[in-house]
């Protein structure tokens, strides 16, 4: 993955961060309704971190969900976003939680002390395209000695990542570099690894996820028009005049393999959640 030197996602102008070159959630779509449709995934994680009350917990990535269900839970929460609209949407939705701690950062570059959190976790934040290693000792560094970082990642292999990779694989030929790899954070043996190296061991759960919605192309559609990955990707497509022959294969991948009988779309998929404790 890229550094500092060659942003990844410069192809339509709309990234953010230095270490870790990442899309713009706050620019690009609309992702809290992203963010709603994943709420089921995101409670999964935070009941992965069980937290208890009282805890420090770093939110990395924060939106809003994660670290809103966590304040819930009676954590001390501090919340880093890297896009400056999305610190905004967090900073509301815990206007209830006044102790909140509201940070404008990138995971790669953490303001915070060492052994500074109980709990750090990363829901479905740092899959699109943080830089591993560096997010990963980032949160190994303010994590406390006897502490947990959570993570999130696809599985991969469903039609919805076969789909996803056609789109990232075809703006990579655009563009002439592919923006991540799809299963980034979801991968056993390489999370194993990369934590391994900050003297972390990690237990890997796989959980079943069901997607649904409209018919496969209105599906497709919609998501298009809210998720910043598909946009950014769409908007390079759109460019080079190949997004319609991109939609197509994306949209008969889903119909072959949608289990919706009546119409609509339904679609099976897998994502991952992991717990390094050292
Ligand atoms: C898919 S959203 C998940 C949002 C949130 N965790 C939730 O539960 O709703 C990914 C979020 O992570 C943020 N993000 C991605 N890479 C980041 C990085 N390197 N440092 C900080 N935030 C990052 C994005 O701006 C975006 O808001």
């Amino acid at each position: 993955m890229p550094t500092t030197d060659a942003p990844a996602w410069d192809f339509v102008g709309h990234y953010v961060g230095r270490d870790s070159v990442v899309p713009d959630f706050g620019a690009l779509g609309k992702y809290e309704f992203v963010a709603e449709a994943l709420l089921p995934i995101t409670r999964g994680i935070v009941e992965a971190a069980r937290i208890q009350a009282g805890e420090t917990v770093l939110d990395v990535g924060a939106r809003n969900n994660a670290a809103l269900l966590a304040a819930q839970a009676g954590a001390r929460v501090t919340a880093i976003e890297i896009s400056p609209r999305l610190l905004d949407v967090a900073r509301a939705a815990l206007k209830d939680y006044p102790d909140t701690r509201f940070e404008l950062a990138d995971v790669a570059r953490l303001p915070f002390p060492d052994a500074s959190f109980d709990v750090v976790i990363d829901a479905i934040s740092l899959m699109f395209g943080a830089d591993r290693e560096a997010a990963i000792a980032e949160m190994a560094r303010v994590v406390k000695p006897t502490g947990r970082i959570v993570w999130t990642g696809w599985f991969g292999g469903d039609a919805i990542s076969e789909a996803a990779k056609i789109q990232i694989s075809d703006t990579a030929a655009v563009v002439g570099h592919a923006p991540f790899p799809y299963s980034y954070w979801g991968n056993e043996a390489e999370m194993r690894a990369l934590f391994a190296a900050q003297g972390f061991q990690v237990q890997v759960t796989k959980h079943p996820d069901v997607t649904t919605g409209p018919a496969p192309r209105e599906f497709l559609a919609g998501l298009d028009q809210v998720h910043p990955v598909s946009r950014a990707c769409s908007l390079a497509l759109e460019k080079a005049g190949v997004l319609e022959q991109t939609m197509e294969r994306m949209a008969s991948v889903l119909e072959k393999a949608n289990e919706d009988p009546d119409g609509g779309t339904k679609l099976s998929r897998f994502y991952v959640s992991g717990v390094a404790t050292r």
